[in-house]
């Protein structure tokens, strides 16, 4: 029987033991760290410091540059999985930088649960904000470790209070720590009542635990300096009066979290932090779908594509689509249908990704993460199955909130420009519209690192110099509505109108003024800033 709360006892025990989540954090509190540390005790890696280049690769945009082309790291970090104790973590990685939140997002639809990290001298930073925001619009539930507190930070009462205000979710603290500072001598685990200890010799040492019989007993005195625990007693006396004792339904509906106090590079709180995980979870979730939703235990297997990583091997133009299982057992070489084209689709070879090596998956569950290595059928939002025709629902592209015209540095060369822009926007990597009357084509994206990327990536992967520049327009809107009443939308206001990468119509323009009397003029017709992929 596994140690945990699993409220859906239906579910066979290989789905009810998986943990599938992502870690959001502002740059450098971290979160490198800490899956480094999740790894080494998943027994994943042997050494810490094996996934270190990553983190450091991401400060600057020549190093991103030089990531993205080493994409076999980038990609075996994409979702990885590793065992704790009865549970499989997979773990999915989320891009740091804000300027990639629309991947973000889609990243998102395909976990169970959030580890926010934040630093404790810090508090709530500002990518913080803006990724639990993301993880709001889902109501995913949120676990966060507190991290650095090795050194000096901040009074712990505040960095709670800043996240509940700043943030608006309930906090409940499973650890407390003692000490702050140079003085911090480690936890005390209130889920458990166990004294933790950090060793500060060893980093990869896990902490002692001393199992306490409530806060009286005398073998704390033994462990814990006088002034120390006198602290202690009081502010966790605070704690009881204060703050709302652990739910695991609230933390299921994402209105409150558990907070671990820890300190990633001396392994400090990681393993209590992995066994929240494991015990609060949740397992993996019933997917929303169309016409009904899926549920983890059925046997039919169902997934979707939430990521599409292409030119991983730029000889070779392959694609690798990372597919979230939404149910039943996968087996290797399995017959599935591709709802969006009907077409069967055997899959021979899938893979996982285990540390930094890639594996054939001959096996995997509702729950996992495969990459399907495909030439280009896989699109952001596809769903495969086994059973009848479901789609799921729910993975949405959002408007670019830049806009600019791109032209290929040799006028020739139009017809490679094309291909590359579409083979971007189908990974999901930039807006592509092409605007209906006159030639080129306008590229959307959400931050302006996306554009240089963009044209770094052209210029590697298809030989091709491009030159992004000022566009007439800055906002683009879909258009929806029945038939009739778009074509004539449409005709009647060509300046403005361009199709995406589906062929669907969007509308583009400067001024809000003019979406405003579009609504007006226009009652039939409906501009969104969002689309379903499909
Ligand atoms: P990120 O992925 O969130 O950007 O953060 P990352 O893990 O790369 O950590 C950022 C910096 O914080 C690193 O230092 C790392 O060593 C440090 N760090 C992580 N956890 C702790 C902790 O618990 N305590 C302390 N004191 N520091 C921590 P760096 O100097 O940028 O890199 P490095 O030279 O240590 O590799």
């Amino acid at each position: 029987m596994l140690d945990n709360l699993n409220n859906r006892p239906e579910l066979p025990p290989e789905i009810a033991r998986r943990r599938t989540f992502a870690i959001i954090s502002h740059p450098d509190a971290g979160k490198t760290t800490l899956t480094e540390k999740f790894l080494l005790f998943g027994g994943a890696i042997q050494m810490a410091g094996q996934v270190r280049a990553k983190g450091e690769a991401r400060r600057t945009r020549s190093d991103f540059m030089a990531m993205e082309k080493d994409r076999g790291i980038s990609v075996s970090a994409s979702a990885m999985s590793f065992d704790f104790k009865e549970f499989r973590f997979n773990l999915v990685d989320t891009p740091g930088h804000s300027d990639f939140s629309e991947d973000t997002y889609r990243t998102l639809t395909a976990v169970d649960a959030a580890v926010m990290v934040i630093d404790g001298a810090k508090g709530v930073e500002s990518q913080t904000q803006k990724l639990f925001e993301v993880c709001r619009m889902r109501d995913l539930p949120i676990l966060t470790f507190c991290n650095k507190m090795d050194r000096e930070s901040r009074d712990v009462f505040e960095i709670i209070d800043e996240i509940q205000e700043n943030l608006a979710i309930d906090v409940t603290p499973a650890s407390w720590p003692i000490g702050i500072g140079r003085d911090f001598i480690g936890c005390y685990d209130i889920l458990r009542d166990r004294l933790e200890l950090m060793d500060r010799a060893d980093r990869n040492k896990v902490s002692e635990s001393i199992e306490i019989n409530g806060l009286d007993d005398p073998k704390l005195a033994e462990h814990v300096p006088a002034d120390l625990l006198e602290k202690l007693q009081e502010d966790l006396e605070m704690v009881r009066e204060l703050m709302p004792p652990m739910d695991a339904a609230l933390m299921a509906e994402g209105s409150l979290t558990p907070i671990w106090f820890g300190s990633a590079i001396n392994s400090f709180g990681v393993k209590e932090l992995m066994e929240g995980i494991a015990k609060f979870g949740p397992e993996p979730q019933i997917q929303t779908a169309q016409p009904r939703q899926i549920l983890p235990e059925e046997t039919k297997v169902t997934g979707f594509v939430f990521k599409v990583q292409a030119n991983m091997d730029p000889k070779h133009r392959d694609r690798v689509a990372f597919v979230r299982l939404a149910s039943g057992h996968f087996l290797r070489g399995m017959k599935m249908t591709h709802v969006r084209t009907k077409k069967p689709m055997s899959i021979t070879n899938p893979v996982m990704f285990l540390a930094s090596d890639r594996e054939l998956a001959e096996e995997a569950w509702a729950g996992d993460i495969i990459g399907i290595p495909n030439h280009g059928q896989l699109r952001i939002g596809d769903t495969l199955t086994e059973g009848e025709a479901l789609r799921v629902s729910g993975i949405p592209s959002f408007a670019p909130e830049l806009l600019q015209g791109v032209r290929a540095g040799d006028p020739l060369k139009a017809k490679h420009l094309e291909k590359a822009l579409m083979q971007f926007a189908e990974e999901g990597a930039a807006k592509v519209f092409k605007p209906s009357i006159g030639s080129g084509f306008i590229v959307g994206v959400v931050g302006q690192l996306q554009f240089e990327v963009l044209a770094s990536r052209i210029e590697l992967e298809y030989g091709l110099p491009v030159r992004f520049e000022a566009s007439q327009f800055t906002s683009a809107r879909w258009v929806n509505g029945d038939t009739q009443a778009v074509e004539k939308f449409a005709d009647s206001n060509k300046q403005h109108i361009a199709h995406d990468h589906d062929g669907d119509i969007v509308y583009l323009t400067r001024l809000q003024w003019d979406i405003d009397r579009v609504e007006r003029d226009y009652p039939d017709v409906r501009l969104t800033a969002t689309k379903e992929m499909m």
